[in-house]
């Protein structure tokens, strides 16, 4: 991956240029209409939302949401939950708990995209087409269906013992998420850059069969944004059991802060910052000031249980007011399912039509449609040429053939290069029209002048398409 800041995506440059010769097919079109970035991320319903995703990604994700040159695509990942998850209620639970978490948090969905994917036909829809130029081979080396190889072969089980083509599959769903809407910026974890390359692979692959349709997303790393400790000090995450639920009731966040591990210094001891979860989590929740006075506090030997009952504060001083609204929602599934809803018709809006382009692109037409080629191989094959040579009576010659070579037109030979170029020029300009070749040059066998007049439009058309 570049790993390059993300800034002017090169698709906003090149709308914008086509913009001014007036060729923008559709969707190029409203994309320099819209000249906004697009960033879109996916939540896996598999869990319950908890602290370290909060401010790993809830809380960063929400305030980038909030910048008026980004439009924001949020959205329940519930078909890659299958992949995971094969018991039902908790699939249906936590899409329940993810999206009210969002909402909580202060997500707009008048002003972002927020939806759940499995209200998206378009997207499996996008799914097949994109299996179709996925190479096997690279779903073969995605880490996550290798990893479960690897795990069978030390087992001395066959190699794909219990593994799903769901799982295998799974960066092809996940590139259709992301195609689907054109994301220009895809924000992920480590874990996930490998799939967004997956995705870019698949959109070029696609592209270079059917003509440019879709956007290369561009992965960036959240290298800064906090990954909060768990209660035992590793990495807070589901895998390890060691999570605090971000809407924990108040006397279960306190209970649970109670039992992070800390070492064994007495009241009134010097205490270490560095390493301690207690002071990573409060540095979490606290302002560079309070931090400060914080890590003195550790300096001047703190109390382990007066410094968890800080951290109780602070966490809940956050949480509490967002804690109300989440109960309030959850206990409201109605509103929920509303507001999920209406989210589907407005990412709809955008994933219909582009579908219909790209069945289009592929070949799933009405069959009234005059058949053509949308691939970009065949019209760049179609493109006629001029080639200029010197015979062995010194002289200069040109021709025109066609796509496939055939002689469309055969000059007389001239004294000097220059004159030849001259007339090539005279030709592909349109200032000497082919009535008026005379003996300048004559036309192939079988060859009218209208044959030679549209290969001539064509090659000016490509021209044109150039400049
Ligand atoms: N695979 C992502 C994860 O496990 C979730 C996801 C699904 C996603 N589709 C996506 C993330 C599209 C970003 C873009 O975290």
């Amino acid at each position: 991956m570049t790993g390059s800041p993300w800034v002017v995506p090169t698709f906003n440059a090149r709308a914008g240029e086509a913009g001014l010769t007036g060729k923008l097919g559709p969707s190029a079109e409203a994309s320099f209409r819209m000249n906004k970035t697009r960033v879109l991320t996916g939540i896996t319903t598999s869990g319950t939302p908890h602290l370290g995703n909060y401010a790993g990604a809830i809380r960063p994700a929400i305030a980038a949401s909030r910048d008026a040159n980004v439009e924001s695509f949020y959205f329940l990942a519930d078909y890659h939950a299958l992949v995971k998850v094969q018991d039902p209620a908790r699939v249906q639970r936590s899409t329940l708990e993810i999206a009210a978490s969002w909402l909580a948090c202060g997500l707009d969905p008048d002003k972002v995209w927020f939806y759940r994917q499995s209200d998206i036909p378009e997207i499996p829809e996008l799914t097949w087409l994109l299996t179709c130029v996925a190479g096997k081979g690279l779903l073969n080396r995605a880490h996550a269906y290798k990893a479960a190889v690897d795990k069978n072969r030390e087992a001395g089980e066959d190699d794909d013992a219990a593994i799903t083509a769901g799982l295998f599959m799974y960066p092809v769903l996940m590139a259709a998420d992301i195609l689907m809407f054109k994301a220009h910026r895809v924000p992920v974890g480590r874990d996930q850059v490998q799939h967004l390359e997956m995705a870019r692979d698949f959109a070029a692959r696609f592209n270079h069969i059917y003509g440019d349709h879709f956007v290369l997303p561009e992965v960036s790393i959240e290298e800064n944004v906090a990954t909060l400790p768990g209660l035992d000090g590793r990495k807070m995450s589901k895998s390890y059991d060691n999570t605090i639920p971000l809407f924990a009731p108040r006397a279960e966040l306190l209970s649970l802060i109670k039992g992070i591990k800390t070492d064994s210094r007495a009241p009134g001891e010097a205490k270490e910052t560095e390493g301690s979860a207690l002071f990573q989590l409060y540095q979490a929740f606290s302002t560079p000031d309070e931090t400060e006075a914080m890590r003195r506090a550790f300096a001047d030997g703190i109390a382990w249980g007066e410094a968890k009952q800080q951290l109780f504060e602070r966490i809940d001083h956050e949480v509490a007011p967002m804690r109300e609204k989440y109960e309030a929602l959850i206990a409201n599934p109605i509103e929920i399912e509303a507001t999920l809803r209406e989210g589907a018709d407005k990412a709809r809006k955008i994933a219909t039509p582009f579908l219909g382009e790209l069945r289009r692109a592929v070949g799933l037409r009405d069959l009234r449609e005059a058949p053509k080629s949308t691939t970009k191989t065949a019209s760049k094959a179609a493109l006629p040429s001029f080639k200029q040579y010197r015979e062995k009576d010194g002289k200069f010659y040109f021709k025109l053939a066609d796509g496939e070579g055939a002689v469309l037109l055969q000059s007389r030979g001239f004294d000097t290069p220059k004159e030849a170029g001259g007339v090539i020029g005279q030709l592909r300009s349109g200032e000497m029209s082919v009535s008026h070749l005379h003996e300048t040059a004559t036309l192939g066998e079988g060859v009218s002048e209208n044959d030679v007049q549209s290969a001539l439009d064509a090659l000016r058309a490509a021209d044109e398409a150039k400049a």
